[in-house]
């Protein structure tokens, strides 16, 4: 079966991609997961912070072992704007991308004006093949108004557009209140492709130890709605290349993302529930469901089922909320799935 597929202007033997998480903390993981047939890896973040404390941290030792080793001083980078040499991250990015034969994608988190160019300046230097914005911001703040919030992405954009020339991907949060809009201006401002969606940290409270817990849970299948509908909404709408983030658990959830429209499936929930290994079996499984259904490559799948074109926006509006209201009377007349 032919797997084969393009991503930011990338060819993929397939369209798994494992998404930034710690499956990808060491050159032998990010092997094992080009072992098991991924088509590309994204690598965990590199977060600014990270960075300026490993910097501080090699400055310190520099000082301490230059009183009792002269020549220490050149062993350890004297500033954080020179720290790239001994930045695991970075060497991570390096040596990842010459042990395996597949993309080696950068994630970038960065906190500070002229950070997100730097950095992804360095990871490109590193060898990866396409840079990932992870733009995670919560705006708490209720002085930051949704424009601009909505600046910031565009801002980051252009700042590392600017400063590389390997293909970007911005990693969306689900919560913008016009999200097609967002699309559109990140695509013309030229993104490469959009990750749909990141997910954030949301604490949980534990009511008996009257505390606020912290903690990363693995998706399910029920969170491939929303990134689903908005993949259907955006295939062919915009020239960036578009990346489902989100509740793959099954080869079925991979299809779903296809039918919809990716261009590639990005999954990391899954591959630390089971394991890399398991993204053989989904890739299989893949190709078995392919074969049931007579489709011979991704092109005869890829947004079958994206939604259909409106004449314009007012038909879009008023088909949305057809399906919205065909839905509820249904659900209120007492049919509804039960999870
Ligand atoms: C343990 C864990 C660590 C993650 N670390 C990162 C990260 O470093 N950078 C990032 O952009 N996303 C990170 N993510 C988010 C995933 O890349 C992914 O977008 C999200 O989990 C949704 O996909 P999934 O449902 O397949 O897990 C992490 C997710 C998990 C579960």
């Amino acid at each position: 079966m032919d797997l084969s597929t393009r991503y930011l202007g990338l060819n993929l033997r397939n369209p798994l991609v494992a998404s930034a998480s710690p499956l990808s903390r060491t050159v032998d993981d990010v092997r094992r997961l080009a072992t098991n047939g991924v088509g590309a890896v994204v690598l965990y973040s590199l977060f600014e912070e990270q960075l300026r404390r490993e910097a501080a941290h090699n400055e310190r030792m520099a000082v301490q072992g230059s009183e009792s080793y002269a020549e220490a001083l050149s062993y350890f980078p004297p500033s954080v704007d020179d720290g790239r040499s001994g930045h695991r991250y970075l060497r991570l990015v390096e040596r990842a991308a010459a042990a395996v034969d597949i993309p080696v994608i950068g994630s970038l988190n960065a906190s500070t004006p002229g950070g997100w160019a730097r950095y992804a300046r360095w990871i490109q230097d590193a060898g990866a093949a396409a840079i990932e914005l992870n733009i995670y911001y919560l705006p708490g703040d209720n002085t930051v108004h949704g424009s601009a919030v909505e600046q910031r992405h565009l801002d980051v954009l252009a700042e590392v557009k600017s400063a590389t020339t390997i293909p970007v991907a911005v990693k969306l949060s689900p919560y913008f209140s016009a999200t097609a809009d967002m699309a559109h201006r990140l695509d013309a401002a030229g993104a490469d492709g959009l990750v749909l969606f990141n997910r954030f940290l949301q604490p949980d409270i534990d009511p008996e130890a009257l505390s606020t817990v912290r903690t990363v849970t693995l998706s399910t299948p029920a969170d491939t709605r929303l990134p689903l509908t908005w993949i259907a909404l955006l295939h062919k709408k915009i020239r960036a290349s578009l990346a489902a983030s989100t509740g793959v658990e099954r080869a079925s959830d991979v299809a779903k993302y296809l039918l919809a429209g990716a261009d590639v499936v990005q999954s990391a929930s899954a591959l630390l529930r089971h394991g890399p290994e398991y993204a053989g079996v989904l890739l299989r499984e893949l190709s078995h469901w392919m074969n049931r259904k007579r489709f011979s490559n991704l092109s005869e799948v890829r947004g079958l089922l994206a939604a259909p074109d409106a004449k314009d926006t007012e038909d879009s509006a008023a088909r949305e909320r057809a399906d919205y209201v065909w839905a509820l009377r249904k659900a209120n007349s007492g049919i509804y799935d039960l999870y």
